[in-house]
């Protein structure tokens, strides 16, 4: 359904696509020159902290490989109709190549394959598509991920005790894996571990997944353990053991970083992160592009990795490098 909302990003891309004819950069742009090749970087959203890391990298790959990036997602990871209306504008914009994280797994589909029939390579990052004519997939391995933190989980359990998952959203691949092979993990690394809930989905705000783990934690008042498997859905748990006064007594392993959550970390009210590495993620996905745009080799699959961060190892270069926020 077209919506005011849609009305106002046509007008910005108008206005863009002016501008950028008139001078020079525009912001999320990083312009070398006009003639440049032009790779249009479309995250799920744009308010997690995640993605500000995707973007940096991204406009690195841009500054050391000589092209002109330009980044436009939706602000929500839940905005479907948004991300499809930005993939359509850059393929009628004429973008050489698109780097994009599908935030729904079927729904992007036909749009990726609509740029790929127009000759403009698709790269998917973070997040997988159920199909489509992408040419290349750089991302965290989420299903091992979702298994690293179930192992986490268990250890600081003792391998017993009532769990609760707190999902993402529906159509999220990259989610749906972790949450898939953390119960995976659960049932190898520690069978006796009773999975009290595991049907509830955070949504794609900190405020939903407050609310939702607010009603979780109301309805499952004996919840000894939880796993949030993203950044938004890991701050509105955290939120809600907060405000229930069970922070640091409830056992915690979420997924991603940012200030907030290192700070709980610290403070003993999360016992781990599972840490991706978005810039690098953003650097891959555009360094693709370009080998693809320049007929040169390039990698099909890029596993970007993922570390369990815990205080135990926080002070390491390794993670350091990983959480410079
Ligand atoms: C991270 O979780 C998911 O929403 C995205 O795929 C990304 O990996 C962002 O918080």
């Amino acid at each position: 359904m077209f919506t005011f909302k849609h009305l106002i990003l046509l007008a910005g891309f108008a206005f863009l696509m002016f501008s950028c004819g008139q001078s020079g950069k525009q912001e999320g742009e990083t312009q070398t020159s006009d003639k440049g090749i032009k790779i249009a970087v479309i995250p799920k959203g744009t308010t997690h902290s995640y993605w500000k890391s995707v973007q940096a990298g991204a406009m690195k790959a841009g500054e050391d490989l000589g092209v002109i990036i330009l980044w436009q997602g939706p602000q929500k990871e839940d905005d479907r109709q948004m991300q499809i209306q930005v993939v359509q504008n850059f393929i009628s914009r004429g973008v050489n190549a698109m780097v994009l994280a599908p935030l729904d797994d079927r729904s992007l589909v036909q749009p990726v394959n609509t740029a790929v029939k127009k000759g403009i390579p698709v790269v998917i990052i973070d997040s997988g598509l159920s199909g489509g004519d992408y040419s290349s997939f750089v991302a965290t391995d989420n299903f091992m991920g979702g298994k690293m933190c179930a192992k986490k989980l268990a250890e600081e359990m003792s391998g017993k005790g009532k769990v609760a998952i707190l999902r993402y959203q529906e159509g999220s691949a990259s989610t749906g894996k972790r949450e898939e092979g953390f119960l995976a993990g659960i049932k190898e690394y520690a069978p006796s571990i009773e999975i009290v809930v595991d049907n509830q989905y955070a949504g794609a705000t900190i405020e939903k997944a407050f609310q939702t783990s607010q009603n979780m934690l109301n309805r499952y008042a004996d919840i000894e353990g939880v796993f949030a498997s993203n950044e938004s859905a890991t701050m509105g748990m955290l939120r809600a053991l907060k405000t229930a006064g069970r922070a640091g007594k409830v056992k915690f392993v979420g997924f991603d970083a940012n200030k907030d959550l290192l700070g709980a970390l610290k403070a003993g009210e999360i016992q781990g992160l599972a840490v991706q590495d978005p810039y690098r993620m953003g650097y891959e996905g555009v360094k693709a592009a370009v080998a693809i745009l320049k007929k040169q080799p390039f990698e099909k699959n890029v596993d970007t990795g993922v570390l369990m961060v815990t205080n135990e190892n926080l002070a390491t270069d390794e993670v350091k490098k990983l959480i410079n926020f």
